[in-house]
């Protein structure tokens, strides 16, 4: 996957930090959307990839019985699909006080409207009706995120469109700190990968919450249950109606998993009406089964020895802590602590 990196930044800095709040299992919109980017990633740069336990309370701290869980989950994913933890620093945000440390210090000098304005802030509470997001910690949310960023002097944040705010937020958290103490940390950017946006079985896009995600744990027979069944173009109502790949969600499937050749010959299939959906559908899962399968193996191998997702959260805290550890102390010295 090509990554824009032709501007260099300030500090010479190449550490790529992302996170991700712990979703439990992950599926394929993960997979394409930020996982394959991140197992590139990693090859080229140092990476602390990092569970946000303390971002999932922003919005959860009602209900937390399955946060522990749900890292792990998240975890086990993360290394059956190849993020390496030899190459790679991860770990648990909530492991790492020094996040918190430069939270709290930022929180002085960041105005509250500054926060306010975030996009995500309103939207996120229009959307998640039924719970009260009035709180101090969901406000705060993006400068938590700063503080990850920043506290592995981070310059490079790969993450989904949608988060370009928090990144912007986070240049200027940086700039502010830089310019009233002295120059510390680098001004990161977003790398936002045009990462394929996988629809879900019907249609709108792959999410836990819709239910209708393939998951990557689940097995090849609900794998093939769920794709020859996903949404196809609706003018395909009977086995002679021609349709349009251009409009089918099942075919945005065969973009990224088929051949030029594939996608060439079931295309004119599917205008001719030559060709079945289920047909159709069947040369797709074929490769994303065959994706799945080494995952899943490793996945059942790791899964087999339950101390592999304590040793690597405790490895990689290590490593974080010493590097945050340093920063945090840099930034303590030049705000006077
Ligand atoms: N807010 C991010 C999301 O919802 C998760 C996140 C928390 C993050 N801290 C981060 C991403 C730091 C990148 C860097 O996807
Ligand atoms: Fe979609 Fe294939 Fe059916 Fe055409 S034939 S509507 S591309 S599944």
């Amino acid at each position: 996957m090509a990554v824009d990196d032709s501007r260099s930044s300030t500090l010479e800095t190449r550490t790529v930090v992302s996170g991700a709040r712990p979703t439990g299992a992950l599926h394929l919109g993960h997979l394409n959307g930020a996982l394959k980017n991140w197992v590139e990633l990693q090859k080229e740069f140092h990476c602390f990839f990092f569970v946000a336990d303390w971002h999932a309370l922003t919005t959860e701290y009602a209900d937390v019985r399955d946060l522990r869980a749900s890292t792990d989950e998240m975890l086990l994913d993360w290394l059956a699909v190849g993020i390496d933890p030899e190459r790679s620093t991860l770990f648990r945000q909530s492991d790492i006080a020094a996040h918190a440390e430069l939270f709290v210090m930022f929180s002085m000098t960041i105005p509250v409207p500054w926060l306010e304005r975030v996009p995500t802030y309103k939207e996120q509470q229009e959307q998640l009706q039924g719970r009260d997001l009035s709180t101090y910690g969901f406000l705060g949310y993006p400068l938590l995120q700063a503080a990850d960023i920043l506290v592995y002097k981070g310059d490079r944040v790969p993450v989904g469109e949608d988060q370009l705010p928090h990144i912007e937020l986070t240049r200027e958290v940086a700039r502010r700190f830089n310019r009233l103490y002295r120059e510390v940390f680098p001004e990161p950017r977003g790398l936002v990968v045009n990462a394929a946006r996988v629809p879900g079985t019907d249609g709108r896009k792959m999410s836990k919450s819709y239910g209708n995600a393939v998951n990557l744990r689940d097995d090849p027979q609900a794998v093939y249950d769920k794709l020859s069944r996903m949404m196809t173009d609706p003018r395909r109502v009977r086995r002679t109606d021609p349709g349009d790949p251009a409009d089918c969600p099942a075919f945005r499937l065969h973009e990224i998993y088929c051949t030029e050749e594939e996608k060439a010959e079931v295309s004119v299939g599917c205008r001719s009406a030559g060709i079945g959906c289920l047909d159709c559908k069947k040369v797709m899962i074929r490769h994303v089964l065959a994706e799945l399968e080494p995952i899943q193996a490793r996945r059942r191998e790791l899964a087999a020895r339950p101390q592999t997702v304590r040793e690597v959260l405790a490895s990689g805290a290590d490593t974080a802590r010493a590097k945050a550890g340093a920063t945090l102390a840099e930034a303590k010295t030049a705000m006077g602590l």
